[in-house]
């Protein structure tokens, strides 16, 4: 695997490779790898001819300092992971190389950007906008991955490909789940053992809402839903909404495309998961 840390010699290799007619896939990620980002390069293999993954923690998309000092950066476990499952290149900057310095630009994407996880960490997605933006101007990737566990921010991201026309397809994979439900997550690390049975009601709330879901029942089911992850101890809910899963509005019976989302915070790490539920 290449290992790049500057944009600009990442950009003059890749340029070679393009020029050769390879089709470039991109998982971006901030590290911590876990099974979850190894299925997206598996998926983005399958999908292109070079994956680039970019590790890189991005300053701008936390609004807790303390959040941003304590996520994990592996990165010598992180190299081995994804020499492991062939990864082609990794570009893994400074700070320094990806920010000018206090930038203040942001792009207006409307109403998705206040909603649910906007809401509860204002100021989010533009820092993932802005990183994101910058990150595809680096490799230009024909083919982008992200994990659906992330449902709000995918919808961010194509949202910026529509407003800004550009040319990159963005695939959308399924969430990676540990055999008891949880899904996976670079946060995972820090539950402890008690956290993480508490943090399993979150998933099997979500596949009740799932199971019997009923369209003329969304507010009752909602209602239901946030009960029972009140109710589990050392759980303290942020949202659990039955959404548009196009425009993460609240869903009413006729919506088409439904998704149910849910935020907690559990002990001290805060975890989000959702279901597509059609
Ligand atoms: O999903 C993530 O890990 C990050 O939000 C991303 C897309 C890599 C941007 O920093």
């Amino acid at each position: 695997m290449k290992n790049f840390k500057k944009r600009a010699d990442l950009q003059q290799y890749i340029a070679g490779l393009r020029a050769g007619g390879a089709v470039i896939t991109f998982v971006p990620t901030m590290g911590a790898l876990h099974r979850g980002h190894l299925s997206l390069i598996e998926q983005a293999k399958v999908l292109g001819d070079i994956v680039v993954c970019s590790i890189f923690v991005n300053p701008t998309q936390f609004n807790d300092p303390k959040d941003l000092e304590i996520y994990p950066r592996p990165i010598l476990d992180d190299i081995q992971k994804l020499e492991a499952v062939g990864c082609d290149i990794l570009f893994n900057p400074e700070v320094s190389e990806m920010y000018a310095g206090n930038e203040k630009w942001h792009l207006d994407i409307g109403e998705l950007e206040g909603l649910l996880e906007g809401k509860f960490r204002p100021g989010h997605y533009q820092g993932v906008t802005q990183v994101v933006f910058k990150l595809f101007n680096v490799v230009k990737p024909d083919i982008a991955l992200f994990g659906q566990k992330d449902y709000q921010q995918v919808l961010v991201i194509k949202r910026m490909i529509d407003l800004l026309s550009l040319p990159v397809k963005i695939e959308m994979c399924p969430i990676s789940r540990e055999e008891d439900g949880l899904a996976m997550s670079s946060r995972n690390i820090h539950l402890t053992p008690r956290d993480r049975q508490h943090a399993l009601i979150l998933s099997k709330t979500l596949n009740k809402v799932n199971q019997h879901f009923d369209p003329e029942k969304i507010d009752e089911l909602k209602q239901l839903a946030e009960a029972d992850i009140t109710a589990e101890p050392g759980v303290a809910l942020a949202y659990f909404e039955i959404a548009d899963g196009d425009t993460l509005l609240p869903a009413n019976k006729n919506t088409k495309s439904i998704v149910a989302l849910v935020a907690a915070m559990v002990g001290k790490t805060r975890l989000i998961d959702n279901v597509i539920i059609r």
